[in-house]
């Protein structure tokens, strides 16, 4: 069952990826949906032809979907939830760089079972199903293998609220001399996803939403990675913070950062 939910993400996640790259290089309609928060007429487009498909296949499983809110679907409430982020990285997409991601997750009764991430750009789709591995395409994916913080690289995306970003800059700050680098993609599910790629060895976000990091942090979790909220929460689909990592020093990583409190998804 969950090989077909992650065929049914796969193609929902195409359709998704397409209409965002063909409405990409043309003049945008975007609205502000709080600070630092912005929405474009793409990022509609492409939940829309997502859902749609979702639903034809699914008509009786719920939906969680960034644009357009929650639905329970049929008419009982469903064990299964598919949730969606139609362009994560909207600030990027709207500017033309091109960092961004459409995510498409399945969880069963709050737990994300299966996960494809699609980076139009690229072409490059990573999926996973809970305990069957992650992959980008057809590569089985690892975490890396390093298991001190002075060789880590870091990626990290800054919150909108001022308060908790302050709190992280001067995080940043006092040990950027422990760590070997940060950077910052503008897409946290790309930046989760890159984890269990083996590319960056972690990364961290204090206020996420569920769309953000369901399918990225199965993809982790299967590449053999560690995902727990900021506080040590191995459910980190319940809250709304992400530390992800390749599993090596985690707790060091819990440490480093335990001066920055979790917000509510800003
Ligand atoms: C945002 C991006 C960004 C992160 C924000 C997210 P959106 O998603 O993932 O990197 O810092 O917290 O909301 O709005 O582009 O889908
Ligand atoms: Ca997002
Ligand atoms: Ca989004």
């Amino acid at each position: 069952m969950y090989e077909q939910f992650r065929e049914t993400a796969m193609a929902a996640a195409r359709l998704a990826g397409r209409e965002a790259l063909q409405r990409w290089r043309a003049p945008h309609t975007t609205r502000s949906k709080g600070p630092r928060d912005i929405v474009t007429e793409a990022d509609i487009a492409a939940e829309h032809v997502a859902v749609e498909l979702i639903l034809s296949n699914y008509p009786n499983h719920a939906i969680l979907a960034e644009e357009g809110g929650e639905s329970a679907g049929g008419s009982h409430v469903s064990e299964f939830q598919w949730i969606i982020d139609p362009i994560d990285g909207t600030t990027n997409y709207a500017r033309g760089l091109p960092i961004f991601t459409v995510s498409v997750a399945v969880a069963e009764n709050g737990r994300p079972v299966a996960g494809v991430l699609y980076d139009p750009l690229q072409d490059q789709m990573y999926h996973a199903i809970r305990g069957g591995g992650a992959f980008c395409d057809d590569q089985k994916l690892a975490c890396s293998t390093r298991g001190a913080l002075p060789g880590f690289l870091i990626a990290v995306d800054w919150p909108r609220d001022e308060a908790v970003r302050s709190r992280m800059f001067e995080a940043a700050l006092t040990h950027s001399a422990q760590i070997g680098g940060w950077r910052t993609l503008g897409s946290a599910a790309l930046g989760i996803a890159m984890v269990g790629a083996g590319i960056v060895d972690a990364y961290m976000h204090p206020s996420l939403h569920t769309w953000d990091m369901a399918a990225a942090g199965l993809i982790v979790e299967e590449a053999g990675g560690k995902v727990t909220g900021l506080s040590g929460s191995p459910n980190w689909w319940e809250g709304a913070s992400c530390l992800a990592s390749n599993g090596h020093a985690h707790d060091a990583l819990l440490d480093l950062f335990q001066s920055i409190p979790e917000s509510t998804n800003s």
